[in-house]
């Protein structure tokens, strides 16, 4: 039997969509069935103009019952480096590559779940129409999940983390790590370290974007 195509959210983006309703078809999304448990999508947030665009993996549980990406403690860590790279988040623009959380039951808690391809190749058509809207200078993954959404499952963060890598949706691609990882490691000290690696991170995204007059130095 040949094999039936993979479901995608494709058949959802409305002709011509803006942001706005973009956001109001994805809210319907049953592309995979994600949808089944998690509260709400959430979607991107952020300037229509932004040249910078992040992606990370999918919402958390905060992201979830709010409604609102990166709201919660990695949102914390992504805001702080923002900062400290000189980069204002309302300048930017902030979404996922997976738009529900993926969760199962521990005790009363909901503890996240990686999303599987399929899940992952559904939603990629509202991260295309995300970019192909707002037209970011830079892409950063935040991130496996985000960077192999784009790059391919191949890809591997470890290996090209920080490299300013030419797209065909945008310029520049620059994949780096989740921010929820630095709040993992358990080591005071090397919890700084990657803190600060991340900063440098943003620092290297900010410089891109001065280099190119996007951003004032
Ligand atoms: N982790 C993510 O990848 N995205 C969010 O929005 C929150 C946590």
């Amino acid at each position: 039997m040949p094999k039936s195509p993979p479901q995608t959210a494709a058949p959802l983006i409305p002709s011509h969509p803006t942001l706005a309703t973009l956001r109001e078809a994805a809210s319907e999304c049953k592309a995979c069935d994600l949808w089944k448990r998690a509260t709400q999508t959430v979607f991107g947030e952020g300037s229509r103009h932004a040249k910078v665009m992040f992606v990370g993996e999918q919402p958390g549980d905060q992201e979830d019952l709010q409604g609102h990406p990166f709201v919660g403690p990695a949102g914390r860590v992504l805001d702080k480096a923002l900062e400290a790279a000189g980069i204002d988040r309302n300048d930017v623009y902030v979404t996922n590559a997976v738009k529900h959380f993926k969760w199962e039951p521990r005790g009363k808690r909901r503890i996240h779940k990686k999303p599987r391809q399929p899940e992952i190749t559904a939603c990629r058509p509202w991260l295309d129409a995300e970019i192909a809207i707002t037209k970011p200078e830079v892409v950063v993954c935040l991130g496996s999940t985000a960077a192999q959404s784009l790059l391919g499952p191949k890809f591997r963060v470890t290996k090209r983390r920080g490299e300013v890598i030419p797209f065909t949706q945008c310029p520049y691609v620059v994949a780096t790590v989740h921010p929820s990882s630095i709040l993992r490691v358990p080591d005071e000290n090397a919890r700084h370290r990657a803190m600060a690696d991340f900063i440098e991170d943003m620092r290297k995204i900010a410089r891109l974007l001065q280099e190119k007059g996007l951003l004032a130095a």
